[in-house]
C-alpha cells in the first residue's frame, strides 16, 4: 500500500504517530512561512502543515503544488491550533517530513467543492471530477447501503438472485424498446429489456419460488427528472403468492430499509384504492405528506346560473389553509399556473374565507353569502382560508388540480424531504381505453391477472375490471409497482385478444410464455422497484441523475463520452444496415 491511513480517519488519539497519506489536493494556504494543505481522498481531508523554519526545500515544493495534484506525503501527527470541529480529522495535522508527487494535474475546469462554480453541463462533461466532490460522492455511499440492505433482507427471507439475459426479444411495458442489430442474423434484432417480467414469470414456472434481482432496464422515453433511459430496478418474483402475501413482504423490505439505513421506524403502510386517489387527490401516485383532499362542489354550485360550472362534468377544489391574504397577484400568478398548456385549466375560481366570518369570491356575482359559506362547511374552512376551485371534464379537472395542490403543498412548505409518507395504491383498472387507436391498452402490462370477482367481466364489459395490480407510492413518487399474473394459457390468450392482438401475433411474440404455462405454471406474481428513485427518495432529492454515476442528459445524452455517436461505415455494413453514400446515415432514419 502506498498509505498508512485515509484522509478520513486521523484524529488526536494518533498524535505523534508516523504515517504516510495519498490524495488530491483540494487547496492550499500561504501564510509566509507556514503552507497549510487540505488532503482529500475518498474517506474525508487531512490538513498537511509545511514549516519553512523545519524544512525550507520541502516548504517551497509545497508551495509549487497545484490543485488536484496526486500526492503522497510522510509525517507525524499533531494536535492543531486553530482546530476545525466540523470535520472529523479537525484537531489534527500532519507535520509533513517527505513529500512525492504522483501525478500533476491540469487545472480543474470547476472548483471541486461542495458548492462548485460548475454548471450542469460541465460538471456532467467531466463528470469524474465532479464525482470527486464529497457531498455528490455521498450519494453513492447511500445507493451501495440501499443495494447492501436489499440483499441482506432478500436473502434472510430466501429469495434467489437470478441474472437475466439483457439481449432479448421484446416486451411490452409501455414505452420504446432500444434494439442492438444482429451481425449474425442479418436483418435481425435484439431488444433491451423494458424489465426482466416474462424471464421472471418463467423462473416461476422452474420452480425457483422466490427470485430477485438487482438489475438495468432501458426504456427508450421522453426523460423527465425521475426517469432515465438506463435505469435500474429491484425486480422481484414469488410463487404460491396472493396480493397481501406480496405486500406484506414488500412492506417488509421497505421497512428494513428505512429502518437500517435511515434510522426511521414506518408504522403500518396504508392503502388506497386507485378510485379514491383518483378522487381525493387526482393522481394515482398521490402526495400523503399533506392533507388538502379534492372536494366535489356539484351539488352545491351547479344550476346557480353561472354557465361555466353548470356545463361542466366536475366542480372540484382544495383548500389552501392560511391564504385568505393572498394578493391579486399571487392569485394571476395561480391563474396562470393552471392555464399553462402542460396543465390546461382554462381559469382558476377563488373563494377566500376572510378573518371577519364574511366571504370574497371571483364569482361573487353567481352566489349569494349562503352559498359560499355552505362552499366553505364543505372544505371544512375556516377564516383565513382560501378555496381554489376548477371545473371541466372529471379526469382532465382532477390532472389539474392535482398539480394546483402539488404547487400549493410546495408553496406552503408542506413537501419536507425528510418526512416519508409511503403507502399502497391498489385494484387499478385492467385496462385502458385509448381514443385515438380505438382499443384497450394494459394499464400495468398484459400479464396482469384481474382481480377474482371480475373476471367474469372479461367477454362483456373488459373496461370495468379491477387488476390485481397495487403501486407503492411515496412522497408522491410511484417508486414500485407489481401485480398478480395470469398464470394461465387460457386467461393469457383472452387477454392478448382483448389488447388487440391476433393469434398468430400473440403466439408469435408471446408463445414462450404461453407454451410455458402448459407445463405446470404456478400461481405467482411480483413487484419491482425503482431503485434509483428509492435512493432519490433517500437522500431528499428530485432527481434520480444524482445517484446515478454516468447519467444521461435530458437529452437522452452522454456528454462525457459523447454518445449515441455515428459508426463506421463497415460497422454498419457488417450488421446489413444499409446506408446513404453522401449522409453516411441508416436509410430508414
Ligand atoms: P413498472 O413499469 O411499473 O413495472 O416499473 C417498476 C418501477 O421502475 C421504476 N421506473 C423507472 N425508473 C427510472 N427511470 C425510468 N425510465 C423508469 N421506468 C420505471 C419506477 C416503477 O415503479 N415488470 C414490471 C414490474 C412487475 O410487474 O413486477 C415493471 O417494470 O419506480
Amino acid at each position: 500500500m502506498l498509505r498508512t491511513h485515509n484522509c478520513g480517519e486521523l484524529n488526536l488519539n494518533d498524535t505523534g504517530k508516523q504515517v504516510t497519506l495519498c490524495g488530491w489536493l483540494q487547496k492550499s494556504r500561504d501564510l509566509g512561512g507556514m503552507n497549510f494543505v487540505d488532503l482529500r481522498d475518498r474517506y474525508g481531508i487531512t490538513q498537511l502543515a509545511f514549516n519553512m523554519e523545519t524544512n525550507a526545500a520541502l516548504y517551497e515544493q509545497a508551495r509549487e503544488l497545484g490543485r488536484e495534484y496526486v500526492i503522497q506525503v510522510k509525517g507525524t501527527v499533531a494536535e492543531r491550533s486553530n482546530k476545525n470541529l466540523k470535520i472529523p480529522t479537525g484537531e489534527i495535522e500532519i507535520l509533513v517530513s517527505e513529500l512525492n508527487v504522483l501525478n500533476p494535474a491540469k487545472t480543474p475546469p470547476f472548483t471541486i467543492e461542495e458548492n462548485t462554480d460548475g454548471g450542469e453541463e460541465l460538471r456532467m462533461k467531466y463528470r469524474y471530477l465532479d464525482l470527486r466532490r464529497q457531498n455528490v460522492r455521498k450519494n453513492f455511499v447511500l445507493r451501495h447501503k440501499l443495494a447492501i440492505e436489499t440483499r441482506k433482507y432478500m436473502d434472510s427471507i430466501d429469495f434467489l438472485e437470478v441474472e437475466t439475459p439483457v439481449l432479448i426479444k421484446s416486451t411490452p411495458e409501455g414505452a420504446r424498446d432500444f434494439v442492438v442489430p444482429s451481425r449474425v442474423h442479418a436483418g435481425e434484432f435484439y431488444a433491451l429489456p423494458q424489465s426482466p417480467q416474462t424471464f421472471k414469470q418463467l423462473l416461476m414456472v422452474s420452480g425457483f419460488d422466490k427470485y430477485y434481482q438487482i438489475v438495468k432496464c432501458f426504456r427508450d422515453e421522453d426523460l423527465r427528472a425521475d426517469r432515465q433511459p438506463e435505469f435500474t430496478q429491484i425486480d422481484c418474483e414469488m410463487s404460491f403468492v396472493e396480493r397481501e402475501d406480496i405486500l406484506n413482504t414488500f412492506e417488509g423490505l421497505v421497512k428494513h430499509l428505512f429502518k437500517t439505513v435511515k434510522d426511521v421506524e414506518l408504522g403500518e403502510l396504508p392503502r388506497m384504492t386507485y378510485t379514491d386517489a383518483m378522487k381525493d387527490y387526482g393522481s394515482d401516485k398521490p402526495d400523503t405528506r399533506f392533507g388538502m383532499k379534492f372536494k366535489e362542489l356539484n351539488d352545491l354550485a351547479q344550476g346557480k346560473g353561472f354557465v361555466v360550472f353548470d356545463s361542466v362534468e366536475l366542480v372540484v377544489g382544495v383548500n389552501a389553509e392560511g391564504c385568505a391574504e393572498y394578493s391579486r397577484k399571487q392569485i394571476d400568478e395561480l391563474t396562470d399556473f393552471v392555464k399553462r398548456p402542460q396543465i390546461g385549466a382554462k381559469g382558476l375560481v377563488y373563494v377566500k374565507c376572510n378573518e371577519d366570518g364574511s366571504f370574497k369570491s371571483s364569482v361573487d356575482k353567481f352566489y349569494s353569502e349562503e352559498d359560499l359559506k355552505a362552499w366553505a362547511e364543505k372544505f371544512d374552512a375556516k377564516p383565513g382560508d382560501l378555496l381554489l376551485i376548477l371545473a371541466g371534464e372529471t379526469n382532465h379537472t382532477r390532472k389539474a388540480l392535482n398539480e394546483l395542490r402539488l404547487e400549493m403543498g410546495t408553496r406552503l412548505g408542506l413537501r419536507n424531504a425528510n418526512v416519508f409518507s409511503p403507502l399502497w395504491v391498489v385494484d387499478f383498472p385492467l385496462l385502458e381505453w385509448d381514443e385515438d387507436s380505438q382499443r384497450y391498452f394494459a394499464m400495468h402490462h398484459p400479464f396482469t391477472s384481474p382481480v377474482k370477482e371480475d373476471l367474469h367481466l372479461l367477454e362483456t364489459e373488459p373496461g370495468k375490471i379491477r387488476a390485481n395490480a397495487y403501486d407503492m407510492v411515496v412522497n408522491g413518487v410511484e417508486l414500485g409497482g407489481g401485480s398478480i399474473r395470469i398464470h394461465n394459457k387460457e386467461t393469457q390468450a383472452k387477454m392478448f385478444d382483448i389488447l388487440g392482438f391476433s393469434k398468430e401475433e400473440a403466439q408469435e411474440q408471446f408463445g414462450f410464455l404461453m407454451n410455458a404455462f402448459e407445463y405446470g405454471a404456478p400461481p405467482h406474481g411480483g413487484i419491482a422497484f425503482g431503485f434509483d428513485r428509492l435512493c432519490a427518495i433517500f437522500g431528499g432529492s428530485d432527481s434520480i441523475r444524482d445517484f446515478i454515476a454516468f447519467p444521461k442528459n435530458n437529452a437522452g445524452r452522454d456528454v462525457m463520452i459523447d454518445t449515441p455517436s455515428m459508426i463506421s461505415e463497415e460497422q454498419l455494413k457488417e450488421l446489413s444496415i444499409q446506408v446513404e453514400k453522401d449522409e453516411k446515415k441508416p436509410v430508414n432514419e
